[in-house]
């Protein structure tokens, strides 16, 4: 089965970036020269994705509105000769097809990507997690991608990290396989109380899900803080079906915390094609001062 759809949850309201988010959508936020969101839609796009679903809530237009096509915007810039950048923008709404489906109460990641069933229907599909951006020559979701192809199973990415911070995420027991970077997930627990896992295997927001996923995200009860947790439908998912946790190539940057955001500005920053030079002397100059 090959999968055509990538689901992009951007219905959460950003607390963590207040005030920067008070009247705009944190996927808004910029890193160099686009939105977070473009990253990811981008990283999709080149992993071979067909169809991008977002699911959105109020006050999330502006989202829909940078990969829509805007007349206006095109007819002014012709008219001022700017071709270059009509024809950037022009790619923007071009790049995918998008569709909209609205999670209308915060209920938790689980919901809202149980509120997409009816667009996915009956096939396995992608999700990316707006606030995990990882820069990698081969995009992290192609990878999974090509471990799909081999094991015809539920993935989920992750990257180990130290024991103090498991708390912050989703964590995966499992056992080493001889393909390199894949394991056979045993059990998964959702922001673990220090002391109650011994894994330091996070999940990173990129898994490719078998659509079975979506009777059991139908059944899921509030977990971890009170809200329908993606990771517990996923570990009812794995004791039925089997499920893989692949560690990614890449360095992952978490856009949704000021620092991470920070970082990602800067690693994006300095691959830039025309910024990058300037910005490792000025960082040079910077750092020679501390
Ligand atoms: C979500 C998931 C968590 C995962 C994390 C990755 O948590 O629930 O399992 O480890 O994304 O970024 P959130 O960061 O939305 O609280």
């Amino acid at each position: 089965m090959k999968i055509r759809k990538a689901v992009i949850p951007v219905a959460g309201l950003g607390t963590r970036f207040l005030p920067a988010t008070k009247a705009i959508p944190k996927e808004m936020l910029t890193i160099v020269d686009r939105p977070t969101i473009q990253y990811i839609v981008e990283e999709a796009v080149s992993s071979g994705i067909e169809q991008v679903i977002f699911v959105t809530s109020q006050g999330k237009s502006a989202i829909e509105n940078h990969f829509d096509y805007n007349f206006e915007l095109d007819m002014a810039l012709k008219e001022k000769k700017k071709v270059t950048l009509g024809r950037e923008l022009e790619k923007i709404s071009n790049l995918i097809d998008i569709i909209s489906v609205r999670q209308k109460k915060p209920l938790g990641l689980g919901h809202a990507i149980w509120t997409a069933r009816h667009v996915v229907g009956n096939e396995p599909f992608l999700v990316l997690l707006g606030d995990d951006l990882v820069i990698n020559d081969q995009p992290c979701a192609r990878q999974m991608l090509d471990l799909f192809d081999e094991v015809q199973e539920s993935i989920v990415a992750v990257q180990r990290v130290p024991m103090e911070e498991t708390f912050q995420y989703g964590i995966v027991e499992g056992e080493p396989l001889e393909r390199a970077r894949t394991h056979k997930v045993h059990r998964m627990i959702e922001k673990p109380a220090p002391g109650t896992s011994r894994s330091d295997m996070a999940i990173i927001g990129r898994y490719i899900l078998m659509p079975e996923v979506f009777e059991f995200l139908g059944r899921t009860t509030p977990g971890h803080g009170g809200e329908i947790q993606l990771t517990d439908a996923l570990l009812a998912l794995s004791n039925q079906r089997g499920m893989y946790a692949y560690e990614f190539e890449g360095t992952r940057y978490d856009a949704g915390d000021k620092l991470g955001y920070l970082k990602a500005i800067l690693a994006y920053g300095l691959r830039h094609d025309t910024l990058g030079a300037p910005l490792k002397a000025h960082l040079k100059k910077l750092t020679a001062k501390l």
